[in-house]
Order: C-alpha cells, then structure tokens, then sequence
C-alpha cells in the first residue's frame, strides 16, 4: 500500500568497534570486536518507522559501489520500500565510524553521497506530498530539507540531529521537532538539565516558530510542547548497555504512531517505550524491538504526568 511514512535523509555503513574504553587524543587502542552494519540516522529511522508501522518509504543517496548495494538489500530486507534511493556517481557510499565503550559511544560520519542531491524527482516529489508523515534529520543538506518541509502536506517531523542550527522556514513547518537535551540546549541557547529546564527551552523553540516541540532526556524520560499543552513521560528504570541510535528508533517509532493517528502523548509514549528497550541491547538497528515487544512495555510504563 502507500507508505504512511516517508524518510529523507542519510544512510551510512557504520562500522562499529567496541572497546573497553573511548580512545583518548593520540590513542591507538585494539578492539575487542567490529561489526558492519546498516545506519546512518535516515535509514535508522526508517527501519523503526518500518517495525512499528509496516509502510515506509526511505528517500536517499548512496553511492555506486559495493557498500551501496548492501545498504540497499539490508534495508530491502527489512521491509522498507528504497525505490526512491538513487546512485550517485560523484561520492562513495556514507560510511560511520563508530566506537563503543562501556555505555558510551563516538561517531565519526563521512557523508560521502548523503551530500549529493539534486532537485526531488517527479516520484520523489510525489511521494513526498502524498506521505500522512515526512520525517528528516541534519545528515542531509539544509536545502533538501526545506525542500522536504516545503513539499510536505502531512505532518512534518525534523529530528535536530546531528545539532545544528535549523533554517527558520523548516523549523516552522516541523509538527514536532525531535530533539535530545544537548540538542536542545544547542539549538535555544539555554541550559537543559531537567524535565523542568527541557520544557522551557521546548517552549522557547514554540515561539521561534515550532508547532510542536518533543525532547528525549534519557533516564528521565521525554517531555512535548504542543498548541494543546505538555506533558512529560517516564521511561522505565534500564541498565544502558549501547544507547547508539537509540534516539533514531524514538523518532522512527513515533512519526510510524503520529501516521497511524496517535495524539502526540500517545506516540511519545509508544516511542520512549521503545528507545528504553534499544538502549539495553549492543547495536544499533540490532537492538530495536519488535512491535510486540514495544507493546508489553508500553503497558508496564507509568503514565504520562502534566509536569
Ligand atoms: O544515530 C546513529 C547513527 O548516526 C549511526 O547509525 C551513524 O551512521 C550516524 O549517522
Ligand atoms: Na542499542
């Protein structure tokens, strides 16, 4: 059927080593492991929207070679429909670098063809205007975002990741932007270090033109803004073993709840259920639950609270 979801924005091949610490300046440091993977925040997202929805389309870049290919099946493999990813012959595939230790993570992007685009195609436009939610991230140039927000007529979701400053036009269009606290506190300018703080740099970005605003705090939940009000979320106390994409599979779950008709209480709900179960397992896309199990937390968590 028509996605419910459409996704434009980054894929990487993240190749991941753990350690048993993060590399100091001047380190050279022995991993214990490495692992190739699927990523980049755009493809990431897709996925989660994929497990929790079952429409998505993912629109992106990658390039001609080895990597692109695998990319492309691995998500393929996954459910997400990639006839609109396209081969770019300037740049090689996205590639990450990431280390992780002890909880913790580094990430080194070479954005490689995530760089390249030109205007949308008549497909790619379609698709765009068509979609009930349209979801970016910052791995993809300022221009195709606008572009992106513009085009959408759904509802359009920006996940301020990794933090940069927002153009004004695309943060008016965004219904929510999606944001962790030192995202947030880089975008307003204001220190965030509590639910209560983190609702007061989200309401600072609702006067700079946001027409809803969500911020994950990890162990202390989420909090959204919205013309309607705002309310905070518990998540369930954790053990964080790899928090990497975590907050990817927050944004993914919740544009895949806000497409299928969840108020955004409802969505921010399903989507801190699911991030809580992300961040107890290594991996990233490896680590992303699976409807059912989101569900059964979803049930155990407590309920959202007006503070
Ligand atoms: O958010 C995690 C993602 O950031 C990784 O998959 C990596 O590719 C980078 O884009
Ligand atoms: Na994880």
């Amino acid at each position: 059927g028509a996605p419910l979801v459409v996704v434009v924005g980054s894929v990487n091949l993240d190749v991941v080593t753990e350690l048993d610490h993060l590399p100091r300046a001047g380190q050279t440091l022995i991993a214990r492991s490495v692992r190739r993977n699927v990523g980049g925040k755009g493809a990431n997202q897709a996925v989660a929207a994929q497990i929790s929805c079952g429409a998505v389309s993912f629109i992106g870049r990658v390039g001609d070679d080895a990597d692109g290919r695998t990319l492309v099946a691995e998500l393929d493999r996954r459910g997400v429909a990639t006839d609109l990813v396209a081969v770019v012959t300037d740049e090689p595939s996205g590639a990450a670098y990431i280390a992780v230790a002890d909880g913790q993570n580094t990430i080194v992007v070479a954005a490689g063809a995530n760089s390249v685009w030109g205007a949308f195609s008549d497909d790619e436009r379609s698709a765009i205007e068509a979609a009930p939610v349209v979801v970016c991230q910052l791995e993809i140039p300022d221009a195709v975002i606008a572009a992106a927000s513009e085009r959408s007529t759904g509802r359009f979701v920006l996940n301020a990741a990794p933090a940069r400053p927002v153009p004004e036009s695309v943060l008016g269009r965004c219904d929510p932007v999606v944001v962790n606290e030192n995202e947030l506190a880089d975008l307003t300018g204001l220190s965030v270090d509590d639910p209560d703080s983190a609702l007061a740099a989200a309401r600072e970005l609702r006067t700079r033109g946001a027409i809803s605003v969500v911020a994950t705090l990890g162990a202390a939940g989420s909090i959204w803004v919205d013309a309607d009000g705002h309310g905070r979320q518990p998540s369930p106390r954790v053990e964080v073993l790899d928090s990497t994409g975590a907050g990817d599979q927050f944004v993914g779950a919740l544009a895949a709840r806000l497409a299928t008709g969840d108020e955004l209480a409802a969505a921010v709900r399903w989507a801190t259920a699911a991030a809580s179960i992300s961040v107890q397992g290594i991996g990233t896309l490896a680590s992303y639950p699976d409807a059912d199990s989101i569900a059964g937390v979803v049930a155990g968590l407590p309920g959202p609270s007006a503070g």
